[in-house]
């Protein structure tokens, strides 16, 4: 229907309240009696404390406790992986990193906090940690059983390799990289009696309480967590990082509410990086350009408490037709900060030596690399063989080709030249998991007349309120204005947390289900309440027609039937069931155009125009949708050019863990990007037909930004970021 919301562009239905600051973020949660906790963190890279002096400290004004590993707050260790930390702070001596939470220090006031934290004298029986990934790389180890798949015939990918008629191979190395979220993560706690109540950064509110009720011995259902707001995540607010359990440890022990918010330094070291990756891809192709065999080895850096293990290489199993291919996956053990899954985790990383191969054998085989990934295209998961549920990757690759100027793309490196700028066009393949998984929902509807959807999702930032918003009032017919959204809130029914860019493709079918539930019940209330103008009335002949009750000529809308029957509100919940298709592989798909410019005399390079044409399936909310590509352009944007964690080598410490020494992407460095959705419902996936959007678009990125900074330069860059010394 015409008047659908769905895929109209629709600001989102809490951003007022974003831009007045009128949103309560978790370090916004004000308590009566709050007391602040601060962090202590290492300042050796490996070791054992022999020592902390914390008589300053506890002497200093306003400060409540100083907890150490000494005093610690009891944790009990933790059993799921959460693609954080495998310990509890405090609960040993050990230094496993620089930078690991070594104490916690509560005081009256933030500030009275984070000078008593200075004042705690460590002392450490310390030793060089092992923290260099270049250095540790012969060192691998094993991160995971490889993949072989072969056709018959082949003994070994070095066999189908050798009887491939060309061949390039190439390492590809990549910076670890910081979330840098907006938002530095916080929590607050507090307790009645036995009954935790926590506000806390969190991709899913379900992820803190099985957290917490494992560490800290408590049962589930004693434990609130409330954190309606989230100002970026990116896979680092997944995990439950030290602050959580300590935090609602010291609240507990010390029986006041206590809000511990990190500093922007500590986001470096507490909260987890992107593992860094050196990757070899070996491609055997046709002369022709049809592939033949894929090797795509990754190696990655772990940190020394993590739990993640990246895998670069799966984005091979997932993108081109081949017969052969070969995925690898070791690790560098690091004592480094802890690594942890980051936006697209793997394929942001794999994406770029995989494209930038494709990009290398295009060069070899004298072919246009747009040409050469239509002509590998693959119909179906070459991995497993599983045809694809829906993919449009060729109409992404032909409608971003007509968008971008393609075809004005001149085949020689390092031809076209600007006044002093060599400029280059660069393309790349993205493609990212879509899946489904169970999820509930309640729509209430109220004697005012709107309609309120709920349930445990969260809202990084993506427009995840405002999708719930966009169902609920699609399904019920009446204005997105009166739809209103709860989420992140643990009483409410059990709906996705926000991470695997899953949580439309999961919550969106079950906010249809809980609004066909609500319209059930709606009517069954209506004919059975004595003195609804339906009482009495065979259900079948009422129906529900865009906010209004019908049957014969009466019709009355449900805000006015509640109303007059004194009820304020009645709901329905309904449980949408996971994905049972096992006979398809769902994948989002999308296309990389891009265009830049590369200063001759001082190497600097710029991203002039990128174009992403996306096959995701339908596309709920325009305006939201295009935000999460741009967003992950511009992150992919600092991946290639940036964005680079430091990490000394001799200390294990992380030199620049700030914003003036990490560099993301600002306004001045990203040009107006051009995004499209090709918008074929994928119907396999749910009725709704959503994939998704969150990760997607930043994989694949850096590679179209890296193949262009190749064709501007005839430099083939082959180590993220790419700085301007690496092209002088
Ligand atoms: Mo995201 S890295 O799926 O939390």
């Amino acid at each position: 229907m015409s008047d659908s919301p769905i895929g109209q562009p629709v600001s989102r239905v809490d951003g007022r309240l974003k831009v007045t600051g009128a949103a309560t973020y978790a370090a916004d949660t004000r308590l009566d009696g709050l007391a602040y906790g601060y962090l202590v963190t290492s300042t050796v890279g490996k070791g054992v404390i022999t020592g902390m002096d914390t008589a300053a400290a506890l002497a200093a004004p306003g400060v409540l406790a100083v907890y150490t590993p000494a005093n610690p707050l009891k944790l009990l260790p933790y059993t799921q992986n959460q693609n954080d930390e495998n310990i509890p702070p405090l609960q040993d001596a050990q230094v496993r990193y620089h930078g690991q939470v070594i104490g916690l220090v509560v005081a009256e006031t933030f500030e009275q906090a984070r000078e008593a934290a200075t004042l705690v004298a460590v002392t450490y029986a310390a030793q060089a940690p092992a923290a260099s990934f270049s250095a540790g790389l012969p060192g691998a180890v094993s991160g995971g059983a490889p993949t072989d798949v072969l056709a018959p015939g082949a003994a070994s990918i070095d066999d189908a390799l050798a009887a491939s008629p060309i061949t390039v191979s190439a390492t590809y190395t990549t910076a670890p990289q910081n979330h840098n979220a907006l938002e530095p993560h916080a929590t607050v706690a507090t307790w009645t009696g036995d009954q935790l109540t926590i506000y806390t950064v969190t991709q899913g509110v379900l992820l803190v309480v099985s957290r917490l009720a494992t560490t800290l011995g408590i049962d589930a259902s004693k434990i609130h967590v409330i954190n309606p707001y989230v100002g970026g995540g990116f896979g680092n607010k997944w995990g439950n990082w030290a602050q959580v359990p300590l935090t609602a440890a010291a609240a507990r022990a010390l029986g006041r509410p206590v809000k511990t918010v990190l500093t922007r330094e500590q986001t470096f070291t507490v909260v987890g990086h992107r593992p860094a990756s050196s990757q070899t891809v070996t491609l055997g192709a046709t002369a022709e350009g049809t592939l033949t065999a894929i090797k795509h080895d990754g190696v990655s850096s772990k940190g020394a408490t993590a739990y993640f293990t990246e895998n670069t290489g799966g984005i091979s199993l997932n993108t081109y037709a081949c017969p052969n291919i070969h995925v690898g996956r070791k690790v560098v053990p690091l004592e480094s900060p802890v690594t942890t899954i980051m936006r697209a985790p793997s394929e942001a990383t794999g994406s770029f030596a995989l494209e930038c191969a494709i990009d290398e054998l295009a060069v070899a085989l004298g072919m246009d690399p747009l040409e050469l990934r239509r002509r590998n295209n693959a119909t179906a998961a070459p991995g497993n063989g599983k045809p694809y549920s829906s993919k449009h990757l060729d109409e992404c690759y032909t409608v971003g080709a007509q968008r971008f100027g393609w075809s004005r793309r001149n085949p020689v490196p390092r031809a076209v030249v600007d006044g002093d700028w060599l400029v280059g066009m660069g393309t790349a393949t993205a493609n990212f998991s879509a899946s489904r998984a169970q999820a509930s929902i309640k729509v209430r509807l109220g004697a005012d007349g709107t309609a309120t959807v709920s349930g445990t999702g969260a809202d990084l930032g993506t427009g995840q309120t405002t999708v719930f918003a966009i169902l609920g009032a699609d399904g019920l017919g009446i204005p997105v204005e009166r739809a209103r959204a709860e989420i992140g809130d643990s009483t409410l029914p059990r709906a996705a947390n926000a991470g695997g860019s899953s949580s439309t493709s999961t919550n969106g079918p079950a906010v249809q289900a809980a609004v066909d539930a609500v319209k059930t019940e709606l009517i069954r209330f209506a004919v059975q309440t004595e003195g609804s103008p339906f009482f009495g009335a065979d259900p079948a002949t009422v129906r529900y027609d865009r906010g209004n009750l019908v049957a014969g000529d009466r019709s009355v809308s449900f805000g006015d039937l509640l109303t007059r029957l004194s009820v304020p509100a009645v709901e329905a919940s309904a449980t949408s069931p996971k994905n049972g298709d096992t006979v398809h592989a769902f994948r989002s798909f999308a296309a990389h155009f891009c265009e830049v410019r590369v200063h001759r005399f001082t190497g600097e390079p710029r991203v002039a125009r990128m174009t992403c044409v996306v096959d995701a399936g339908t596309i709920v909310n325009a305006k939201t949708a295009r935000s999460q590509i741009v967003g992950a352009l511009t992150m992919g944007l600092g991946q290639a050019l940036l964005e680079d964690t430091r990490i000394e080598p001799g200390t294990g410490r992380i030199a620049n863990a700030d914003l003036a020494g990490y560099l993301v992407p600002v306004n001045a460095d990203t040009p107006v990007f051009d995004v499209q959705f090709l918008d074929h419902p994928d119907t396999l996936l749910s009725p709704l037909g959503a994939r998704g959007i969150g990760e997607l678009g930043i994989v694949g990125a850096a590679a179209a930004i890296a193949n262009a900074v190749y064709h501007a330069t005839g430099r083939r860059v082959r180590d993220l970021p790419i700085t301007l010394d690496k092209l002088l």
